[in-house]
């Protein structure tokens, strides 16, 4: 990866195959959670304070975020191939992650941006890893391929329970829009379970880097989550 990639790790302690960036305030900040738990309008809301505090910020997500990283994307998200291998499905995320960063992420981060990207690594543990069953140490194999294990410097985790993520977020009005069901959205919720609990264990084993937010209650209840997740980035 480029020299300011490197010049950033010099400040960085490698623990249990994790990276952490100490001594710096966070500047790549990634939200996870569960569809439906609300991250990406908090985000929406997050990045609007970056701009009024005058800090440089991008907004990305993912899978996508590039020309190529949309088109797998689509092709992930498409119905048409019904339930996938996991390890296929990782295959696609992980291409267009690599993209991402190279196109997007490290060109931000090397000019000095926050970057807050809507899901990264910790969605292929929780969505393939604890919903697929496809084993943590391959995706480990296969994030060392494609991201060099690349770990963001914070990571707000959505948390809230699989039924009332399937209520809000694939309401009977979007299951009846066409095209407003997407291969994932498909799932049982047993597969939901599952990758709440994945996410939920992935944020125990690191709890330096992870802040949970609690989403099952009001909006403005999450908000001031968000904030106080962010209070020390948005005032450095
Ligand atoms: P999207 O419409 O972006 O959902 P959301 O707004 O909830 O982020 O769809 C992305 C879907 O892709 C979502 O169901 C999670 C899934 N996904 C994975 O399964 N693995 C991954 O690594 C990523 C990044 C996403």
């Amino acid at each position: 990866m480029s020299t300011p990639h490197r010049a950033r790790f010099e400040q960085s302690v490698w623990v249990g195959g994790a990276c952490y960036v100490f001594g710096m305030s966070p500047r790549f900040i990634t939200f996870e959670g569960l569809d439906g738990s609300g991250k990406s309008s908090h985000l929406e809301t997050a990045v609007s304070w970056f701009v009024q505090a005058g800090i440089p910020v991008v907004s990305t997500h993912e899978p996508g975020g590039t020309p190529l990283g949309d088109a797998i994307r689509r092709l992930f998200l498409d119905p048409k191939w019904g339930r996938l291998d996991g390890t296929v499905e990782s295959l696609l995320v992980f291409a267009s992650r690599r993209q991402h960063l190279l196109e997007v992420i490290d060109p931000a981060l090397a000019e000095g941006r926050v970057v807050v990207c809507d899901r990264f690594t910790d969605s292929t543990l929780a969505y393939q890893g604890a919903g697929r069953g496809v084993p943590l140490d391959v995706l480990r194999d296969a994030d060392r391929l494609a991201t060099g294990s690349r770990v963001p410097d914070r990571t707000l985790l959505f948390d809230l329970p699989a039924e009332i993520a399937r209520e809000r977020g694939q309401g009977d009005s979007r299951r009846a829009e066409p095209g407003g069901v997407d291969r994932l959205d498909a799932e049982e919720l047993s597969f939901y379970s599952r990758v709440r609990q994945g996410y939920r264990d992935v944020a125990a084993a690191e709890p330096h880097r992870f802040r949970i937010i609690d989403s099952s209650g009001s909006r403005d209840q999450t908000e001031a989550q968000v904030r106080a997740a962010l209070v020390d980035v948005l005032e450095a």
